[in-house]
């Protein structure tokens, strides 16, 4: 199996990869990413270029590109490229729009180029954010009508309704899955959880919005990647799969746990001013992929967290080279000479 994956240099892309070589010693990965901010190449630093995985710098908004690669004969492509970040689409939102509207598109439109002459799976990656905030009750199905409050969330929701556009309009082969949110190694250090270990880490503060009783449905990334896997291999086109992790949270819990694994006092939990439209809480039913496709989390908050400050703790100069900026140089010098 030849799999293009896109934004496969950023936390989950990056996480997915690894899996899916090890996992499949016959597959072949094309990772194509633009390298903004949080694609790093150091990521996948322990795979060399061979047969089995090749980098491609480029964005997939670019549509000859895209066209080239995919007609390159592709049997899957995973498309995680996107903005990712909350606070940095209620900043400026142009950039969710072009990469994470404009750019499925342009893939879709790739897609349907070529998808009448070989066959071809194209699974979106999307997030349980499309579903908008829930109350103190209840867990989004597939069937929550789709309410996105944050122009990060808007985005996304934009592409989802535009990938089931093309599977009813033009049956292309497309797969979406909407997952809650991820943590583990290799995730960028302004979320929530690395932000909180890398700078407890350091005896400095952790920033929590608001009363921190927003409640968050955690996912360990290897889940989320298995699940992925599940779906692309098994999943029926034209549908929507929920991942969730069973591990909902407030905020201010999971703050309290890295501080407490990292033996590090409460004290350093910091209020501060909460996000302009902040969901309140998420919480996601899989029971649709458990019951058709046999998939489940396998991780407890417990053991993946655990799992997760270790990674911090053992991996400071990656989180180091990105709160300084060095890791921007890391392309550069690592292809300089090729
Ligand atoms: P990330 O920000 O860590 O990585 C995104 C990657 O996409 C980066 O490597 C970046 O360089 C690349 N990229 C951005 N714009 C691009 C473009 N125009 N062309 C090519 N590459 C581009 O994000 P992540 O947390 O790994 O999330 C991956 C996907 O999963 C996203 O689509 C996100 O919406 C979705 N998702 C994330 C979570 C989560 O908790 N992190 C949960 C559910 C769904
Ligand atoms: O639910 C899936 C989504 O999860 C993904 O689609 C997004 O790509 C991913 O970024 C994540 O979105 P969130 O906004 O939930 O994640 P973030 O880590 O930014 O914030 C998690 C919670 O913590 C949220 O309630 C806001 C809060 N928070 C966040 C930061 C960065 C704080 O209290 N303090 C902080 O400094």
């Amino acid at each position: 199996m030849r799999v293009l994956v896109t934004g496969g240099c950023g936390f989950i892309g990056s996480n997915f990869i690894r899996y899916f070589l090890m996992t499949y010693p016959e597959a072949a990965i094309i990772n194509v990413d633009r390298l903004t901010y949080a694609g790093n190449v150091e990521n996948l630093s322990d795979l060399s270029p061979s047969s089995r995985y090749h980098f491609v710098k480029g964005d997939i908004s670019d549509s000859l590109r895209m066209e080239e690669l995919i007609q390159e004969g592709v049997d899957a492509i995973v498309n995680f490229a996107a903005e990712s970040h909350v606070d940095r689409s209620i900043e400026d939102p142009g950039a969710f729009m072009k990469t994470n509207v404009f750019g499925t598109f342009v893939l879709l439109e790739a897609v349907r180029k070529i998808y009448s002459k070989r066959s071809i799976r194209f699974l979106h990656v999307s997030t349980d954010e499309v579903y908008g905030s829930l109350g103190e009750t209840g867990a989004f199905t597939e069937e929550t009508p789709l309410a996105p409050n944050s122009p990060y969330s808007a985005s996304k929701t934009a592409a989802d309704v535009l990938a089931r556009a093309y599977y009813r309009t033009y049956g292309l082969p497309i797969l979406v899955t909407r997952c809650s949110n991820n943590y583990g190694p290799y995730q960028f250090p302004e979320k929530l959880i690395p932000l909180m270990i890398s700078n407890a880490v350091e005896d400095r503060e952790v920033p929590i919005y608001g009363d921190g009783m927003n409640v968050r449905d955690w996912i360990y990334v290897d889940d989320h990647c298995r699940g992925l896997d599940t779906v692309l291999r098994y999943g029926k086109e034209g549908e929507f799969y929920n991942i969730g992790g069973r591990s909902e949270r407030t905020n201010l819990s999971v703050a309290k746990t890295v501080l407490d694994c990292l033996g590090k006092p409460h004290s350093l939990i910091r209020f501060v001013a909460d996000r302009p439209g902040h969901d309140r809480r998420y919480a996601i039913d899989f029971s649709k992929i458990k019951k058709e496709l046999g998939w489940e989390p396998l991780v407890s908050f417990e053991e993946g967290i655990k799992r997760t400050v270790e990674w911090y703790e053992t991996h400071r100069d990656w989180w180091k080279r990105i709160k300084t900026g060095e890791y921007l140089t890391y392309y550069e010098r690592m292809y300089r000479n090729r």
